[in-house]
């Protein structure tokens, strides 16, 4: 969607994967003076890009009032969504929130839903001031249809643009309707969407991280400025992952220009996680102004070359095993895009080590893990 937002993918947080439905006001306020003041290696993860701060569900109580609008439970967030929005604004972030195109939210709690109240409830979050709005889709009506589907989410962006002539509110339109029952999020969702995942929850699983990246690399045309396919949140620090399939969501997170929004409670990240979360290399990859996602040029029983062209003439590669064991992966210039007779400069983004090569990038790569390139021509 060309409203000016999301020119590189969105980075940030959202509390969902951490805290679930327990979600408040303290909370979150925690999450942005760690965002705003925490130093890892001497910057701060908001200086780092991570501007979003993102309520998902359970934010709202359980019914409308009488005009029709949404309420914010005051038990969990006593100055509001709008109070909550000049806390993250000050500090010089962004608020995102949570809402669903059927009749009621995802959680088993089951929060209003918006089908029906498109207008009022984008006016209300546009008067709250807030910049991303995560647009989910469960309990739909019993019609429910391709034509409906595309329909519902449609209104909702129409919503969201008049509420910002009439309020001068930009909101990042993040949609989430998943390919829920084989309907297709293509060719609709980069049209009126900045961002729309593209698979079923992610879980701090291997075999669901795995499906995921699966899932998401075909979809690299769709991506642009503008328009990103979203394979949902980082679970770095999440669960069971080992470090070598953290810097793997990480690594590929970033050559597929996915939304970066941390899904973990940073307050608890380790020194270890933070520090993968802190990749500038990685992230600059992600940020590249070209917005585009890097597209797979082999994949040989499940050891995965990717390249992603960048702005400067620069190529990122990843070379990404994943399988069960560890196995060398190579690729070439001409295979990943670049010129076939020239020299290049080779950057680990993980270790930081730079070598020189005429056209080869190999390395040993172990089970589920990923290794990640920047390369340069000097020659
Ligand atoms: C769905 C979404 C999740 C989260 C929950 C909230 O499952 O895909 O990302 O927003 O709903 O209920």
């Amino acid at each position: 969607l060309d409203n000016g937002l999301a020119r590189t993918p969105p980075m940030g947080f959202n509390n969902w994967n951490a805290v679930r439905c327990d979600v408040n006001q303290a909370f979150m306020r925690k999450i942005a003076d760690f965002l705003h003041t925490r130093k890892i290696d001497g910057r701060t993860l908001q200086q780092r890009g991570y501007n979003y701060v993102n309520i998902d569900d359970c934010w709202a109580l359980p019914q409308r009032a009488q005009d029709g609008n949404l309420v914010v439970d005051r038990a969990k967030f006593p100055d509001g969504i709008d109070g909550m929005a000049n806390y993250v604004h000050a500090q010089g972030l962004k608020l995102g929130i949570y809402a669903d195109s059927g009749s009621r939210t995802c959680d088993k709690k089951g929060f209003p839903g918006s089908f029906g109240f498109e207008k009022i409830d984008a006016l209300q979050w546009a008067r709250w001031k807030v910049d991303l709005m995560k647009y989910d889709n469960c309990n739909q009506p019993a019609d429910d249809n391709y034509e409906r589907t595309v329909a519902r989410y449609t209104a909702m962006g129409e919503a969201l643009l008049a509420a910002e002539r009439e309020t001068g509110q930009k909101i990042l339109y993040s949609l989430c309707q998943k390919g829920d029952r084989g309907i297709s999020p293509f060719p609709w969702s980069p049209q009126i969407g900045n961002i729309w995942r593209t698979t079923t929850d992610i879980r701090p699983q291997w075999p669901r991280i795995k499906m995921i990246i699966g899932k998401n690399i075909p979809l690299h045309k769709w991506a642009k400025p503008g328009a990103f396919n979203d394979p949902d949140m980082l679970e770095i620090g999440n669960g069971e992952l080992t470090q070598t399939e953290e810097q793997t969501q990480m690594s590929m997170w970033s050559i597929m220009a996915a939304p970066l929004l941390i899904g973990t409670d940073l307050t608890k990240a380790s020194e270890e996680d933070l520090k993968i979360l802190a990749n500038d290399d990685a992230i600059a990859v992600n940020q590249d102004p070209l917005g585009k996602q890097g597209e797979q040029v082999s994949n040989k029983g499940g050891l995965r070359v990717l390249s992603k062209p960048l702005a400067n003439g620069d190529t990122a590669i990843a070379l990404y095993n994943e399988t069960d064991s560890a196995a060398t992966i190579s690729t070439n210039a001409r295979e990943a895009g670049m010129l076939s007779i020239a020299r290049y400069e080779v950057k680990d983004l993980w270790s930081k080590k730079v070598t020189y090569s005429s056209g080869t990038i190999s390395a040993k790569v172990p089970a589920h893990g990923t290794a990640f390139f920047r390369v340069k021509q000097v020659g």
